[in-house]
């Protein structure tokens, strides 16, 4: 069942860049309700962790290296059809690829450094929202 709700983190690579302010202001003029919001640094393990459904690909271990760079913005959000509409207000995970106007032709520099997460399902959304908060911290 759809919940309308997916989740988010501005990475390391936008907030020491100085654009965690105007992503978050361009998600909410975009109709996202901000469900929960943390600023929070991911350990090396708890990066491992959190993207262990990668393990096995050849670009996890640079990947967990930079999700613990610096910190992060950890969000849930919440819209109709947040899914998908997260995911092309985005755009492409390789910023190259990405639309005019979306958040990573805009801030991203590479697919490694590339602004911002999006959940793929509203599976993973539950599961990664979970990773970060509680149920006293979502309103
Ligand atoms: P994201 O989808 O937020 O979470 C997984 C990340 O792995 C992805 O963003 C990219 O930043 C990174 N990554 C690096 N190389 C690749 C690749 N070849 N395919 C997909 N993701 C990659």
């Amino acid at each position: 069942m759809a919940t309308n709700r997916t989740f988010t983190m501005i990475k390391p690579d936008a907030v020491a860049n100085g654009h965690a302010g105007a992503i978050l202001d361009r998600i909410i003029k975009a109709g996202y309700k901000v469900v929960a919001l943390k600023y929070t640094k991911l350990s090396a393990e708890t990066a491992g962790q959190f993207y262990a459904v990668h393990s096995e690909r050849p670009f996890y271990k640079d990947l967990v290296s930079f999700m613990s760079q610096g910190p992060i913005y950890a969000a849930i959000l919440e819209k109709d059809n947040a899914i998908e509409d997260f995911r092309k207000f985005i755009g492409a995970t390789d910023p190259a690829k990405a639309d005019a106007g979306t958040i990573r032709a805009d801030f991203a520099k590479s697919i490694d450094a590339n602004a911002i997460h999006g959940s793929d399902s509203d599976e993973n959304a539950a599961i990664e929202g979970n990773f970060f908060f509680s149920n006293f911290e979502r309103f």
